[in-house]
């Protein structure tokens, strides 16, 4: 659909926890080494979050530094869509909360799982909700606390994924054509149990047995996950180029899910586009499932590697299984 207006990415703003956790921590805390996270993942180390820094309250800072930027205020926003698989509370939604820390009006606020798709699916959600209604200014938050969802004794699962927050400010502007130029989403619901947390919510309610069964972790099968998340992201990225009548050589910045430095480097020969152009800060933070796209984002900007009339891919996939990719015209 053509649309006289756009919705463009007017502030990104992020928040990290201060504490870090290094592979050579998680040595002494598992059968494991830095060598082996390294070549296997290409993590070096991430951000754990404190007991007081809980979702909501890294999704706010994010959002302010995210405000800011925008030189939007508060008063302005007027719709808000949490990304999350790790909320505060099952309900209230953590998208209510972080609403209420912000001093936000009353607007609809709402949380959006699809995992580390998240921020992706509410990119979708937030520009079809602008461009069909009153919706002028939007926040999305995607904050994550994944340490709180994991199992520290399963070497498998607890070395791969970090805490932290990323926000962005979207507004509607009269200029066609830029900003969010198109999006797909995808999911596949008969591969749910490869990557899933099985107990806490209405089919397995935290009982004595579950909790001491582990149910209540993250579980993963990272073989078969591999294998989806390379086919997906790669499908779903020439699915949006062909969409929009553009080349993998017509794409500036590509901007995957920090997952694993090699299911990033599949995708980039798969599609052709050199490595130089992807954005990568999975080192560092490791998997930050709905907030690693904003993180990565914000590298890019902080980079000063966002510039006028510049295609950006963004490109994901997470739980559920989720995939999607967006494509933006920076302006
Ligand atoms: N340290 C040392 N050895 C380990 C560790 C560890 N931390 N973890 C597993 N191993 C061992 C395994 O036990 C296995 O040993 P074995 O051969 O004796 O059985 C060996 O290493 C190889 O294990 P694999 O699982 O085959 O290792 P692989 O090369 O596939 O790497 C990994 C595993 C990193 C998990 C990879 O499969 C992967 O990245 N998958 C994708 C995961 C992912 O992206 N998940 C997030 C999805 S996003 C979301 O929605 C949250």
């Amino acid at each position: 659909m053509k649309y006289n207006s756009s919705i463009i990415i007017k502030g990104i703003g992020t928040y990290q926890p201060k504490k870090v956790l290094t592979n050579a921590d998680l040595a002494k805390m598992v059968d494991t080494s830095d060598e082996w996270i390294v070549t296997r993942t290409g993590i070096q180390e991430r951000r754990i979050a404190e007991d007081n820094e809980t979702t909501s309250l890294m999704g706010v800072q994010a959002a302010k530094v995210a405000l800011e930027r925008a030189q939007i205020s508060k008063d302005e926003i007027d719709l808000l869509i949490v990304a999350t698989l790790s909320p505060d509370m099952i309900f209230p939604a953590t998208a209510c909360l972080i609403q209420q820390q912000l001093g936000l009006r009353k607007i609809p606020c709402f949380d959006l799982q699809a995992a580390c798709t998240g921020f992706i699916y509410a990119l979708e959600v937030a520009s079809k909700m602008m461009q069909a209604g009153n919706y002028k200014n939007t926040l999305i938050v995607g904050s994550e606390k994944m340490s709180s969802v994991l199992n520290w004794h399963d070497r498998s699962t607890c070395v791969l994924f970090g805490d932290g927050a990323g926000a962005v400010v979207l507004s509607k502007i009269d200029t066609p054509n830029v900003g969010i130029i198109d999006s797909i989403l995808a999911s596949d619901g008969s591969q749910a149990e490869i990557l899933c947390q099985p107990a806490g919510g209405s089919a397995c309610p935290p009982t004595l047995e579950s909790i001491q069964e582990g149910k209540h972790f993250l579980k993963m099968n990272g073989r078969e996950i591999f294998k989806y998340a390379v086919r997906l992201m790669e499908q779903v990225s020439l699915q949006i180029l062909e969409k929009n009548q553009l080349s993998p050589q017509d794409i500036d910045i590509v901007i995957p899910h920090q997952a694993n430095i090699r299911i990033i480097n599949a995708l980039a020969s798969r599609l052709n586009i050199p490595m130089e152009k992807f954005i990568i800060n999975l080192s560092q933070v490791g998997n930050t499932s709905a907030a690693s796209i904003p993180l990565a984002l914000n590298e890019a900007f902080e980079q000063n590697k966002l510039h006028k009339n510049k295609y950006i891919l963004l490109v994901a996939f997470g739980g559920g299984l989720t995939w999607g990719a967006s494509l933006l015209k920076w302006f």
